[in-house]
């Protein structure tokens, strides 16, 4: 079934898509990873009393939340509030997400029990998120709404870790050390996050975005055997659903080229490999990033230097979204995001 978006011709024809398929755009594209929340003092006032989790599960909120950065900036896209974790949640995973700490595991998974006892994710489990996107892509018009779910090895790392972790070496024992349960649960999770991105394809999203955040952590001889095959997994079954998928972690330089083999149509690069190098090793694809998010406490004059000079580097590119090389810092000042928009979209337009 076609989305509902894909058919708008204005969103079809956005310069967040024209760029992800490699057209000619009127600006760059702009929009920037976790603008949803964080640091936007509107979002702090709805949140409030409000647990991460639950406002992710109520439309009105999720609503609001998705469109408060694209009213203060006029952003190429909305991204989609809600986490990594929510679709855990929603099939029965007992975890939350502590302010400040991050998702939180009751029970982590150490066996193949424990991963079988994970239920596959139904639309049913997540009524809440059609709703939300039916009315965001309603409200959006003519501004691409991203969809996104978290790649397996990210995902796995907090079920294994049963939290945030810096090493994750549980993970690793795992991967390394009991090869069936890693399949077996990245698997699931492979097949919980493509049911996740269906959900929000089929109500309207018109791109979507893979985190594989912690993917940064593995060698490529690692990220090859016990990552990509699940990612990919996720990525062909989005590509089927005919939109354009961005793959994008941290610490993934020795990884780029992997990370656009396994499926992506914009390779996301961070801050600590130059674009022009995550050009070279995006085999061809459109690129996503990478200001270094720290940029914004800089004075603006040096921040919107430095983003010239990625919007420079991003010509070489067969299409280039502008983005942050990670999340909005909670700490941005909102006015630094709104004037690296603003400039972005005032450089001359690509050829
Ligand atoms: O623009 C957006 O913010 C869209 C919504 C979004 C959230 N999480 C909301 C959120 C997105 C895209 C995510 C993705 C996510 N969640 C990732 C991948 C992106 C990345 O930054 O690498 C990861 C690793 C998670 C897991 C997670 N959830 C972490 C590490 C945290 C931060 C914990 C903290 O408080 O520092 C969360 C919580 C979370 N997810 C918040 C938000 C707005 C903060 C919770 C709050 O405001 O109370």
């Amino acid at each position: 079934m076609p989305s509902a978006s894909s058919t708008d011709p204005r969103v079809r024809d956005s310069a967040l898509l024209r760029a992800a398929r490699g057209e000619s755009v009127p600006h760059v594209p702009v929009w920037f990873m976790r603008q949803a929340g964080r640091s936007l003092p509107e979002y702090r006032r709805v949140r409030e009393g409000v647990p991460m989790l639950e406002s992710c599960m109520r439309p009105e909120l999720v609503v609001e939340i998705t469109l408060q950065p694209v009213r203060r900036y006029g952003v190429d896209a909305a991204i989609f509030f809600s986490d990594i974790v929510l679709p855990l949640k929603a099939v029965g995973v007992d975890l939350d997400i502590k302010p400040g700490v991050g998702p939180v595991v009751a029970d982590p998974v150490r066996t193949l029990e424990d991963v079988a006892a994970i239920p596959d994710l139904e639309p049913g489990h997540v009524p809440y998120v059609t709703e939300s996107v039916r009315t965001l892509v309603a409200e959006l018009g003519a501004t691409p709404l991203i969809g996104f779910a978290g790649a397996p090895f990210t995902v796995a790392s907090y079920l294994v870790e049963g939290g945030p972790s810096k090493e994750h070496a549980r993970t690793k024992a795992m991967m390394y050390g009991a090869p069936d349960v890693w399949d077996a649960l990245l698997r699931k999770i492979a097949s919980i996050s493509a049911a996740y991105l269906a959900v929000q394809v089929e109500a309207g999203a018109s791109a979507v975005q893979l985190f594989d955040s912690w993917a940064g952590a593995v060698s490529p001889e690692d990220y090859r055997r016990f990552v990509m095959p699940y990612s990919s997994a996720v990525l062909d079954a989005a590509g089927a659903l005919g939109v354009p998928r961005i793959h994008f972690g941290v610490g993934t330089g020795e990884l780029l080229g992997l990370m656009a083999e396994a499926g992506a149509d914009v390779v996301g690069v961070d801050w600590r490999v130059p674009l022009s190098d995550g050009i070279a090793r995006g085999r061809g694809r459109a690129v996503q990033g990478n200001l270094d998010p720290s940029l914004v406490f800089a004075p603006t004059d040096v921040m919107l230097a430095r983003a010239t000079e990625v919007v420079e580097a991003g010509r070489a590119a067969t299409g280039h979204v502008f983005n942050l090389g990670h999340g909005v810092l909670p700490s941005t000042d909102p006015d630094q995001l709104a004037r690296l928009t603003d400039h972005v979209h005032g450089l001359q337009r690509r050829a």
